[in-house]
């Protein structure tokens, strides 16, 4: 096993999940990707988490993502799960689980680290971009469960350096000022970012989000 570090590609596999088996890349076609591991089925902490997917549902899809989840238990015990988390979580669950029990995805994508837990994979995300490399990698530990606030804001971040030469500052959210790419020179800036700029260092300039 590789480590994955930013920019790799993702590495490809073939899975059996709830809604059938997938090969990873061709289930991404041309969208971006989330890949998130829980630990185990029937855990309190988890079934919020894939409630919380379900209800921001609509939010990935509108950003030309698509969810994935994983744990390392098998499709009979998954299929049982997503009724409690339907019935606890009042939602419908859109997208896939993964069923790994013979842990080729986790030992594939690094998500068993047996210091924590060498049975259970902790809870890693992979944001994964339409070119299918690896943007952003968390891993965060069981007990705590993720932030899918901070996912979106991050996918808002990517999607926006991917389409135009800008970053995002500290604390950044939608329809917030950005930062315009170092790799722009000050006379390129009024044909690329027509709404105007502050230039507040020569290495810190701010213009409106251009999607905006
Ligand atoms: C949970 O998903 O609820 C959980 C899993 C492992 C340890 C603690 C909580």
């Amino acid at each position: 096993m590789a480590t994955i570090r930013l920019g790799d590609i993702a590495p490809d596999f073939k899975a059996e999940t709830t809604q059938g088996t997938i090969q990873f890349h061709e289930w991404l076609g041309d969208s971006w990707g989330v890949l998130f591991s829980h630990p185990s089925d029937f855990t309190p902490v988890c079934t919020t988490e894939l409630g919380t997917v379900a209800n921001y549902f609509s939010e990935f899809q509108k950003r030309n993502v698509k969810v994935i989840a994983l744990s390392v238990d098998g499709l009979e015990s998954h299929h049982n799960w997503i009724k409690d988390i339907e019935e606890t979580q009042n939602v419908t669950l859109q997208y896939p689980i993964i069923a790994d029990e013979n842990k080729e995805v986790a030992n594939l994508y690094d998500m068993i680290h047996p210091n924590a837990n060498d049975t259970f994979t902790v809870r890693s995300v992979f944001i994964i971009g339409a070119d299918k490399k690896v943007k952003l990698i968390l891993t965060y530990p069981a007990s705590t469960g993720r932030n899918f606030d901070e996912l979106l804001r991050v996918i808002d971040s990517l999607q926006l350096t991917a389409n135009y030469s800008v970053a995002t500052p500290a604390n950044w959210k939608d329809g917030d000022d950005v930062v315009i790419s170092p790799s722009i020179k000050d006379e390129d800036i009024p044909a690329k970012f027509p709404k105007g700029f502050n230039r507040i260092k020569y290495y810190l300039r701010l213009t409106p989000q251009p999607n905006k």
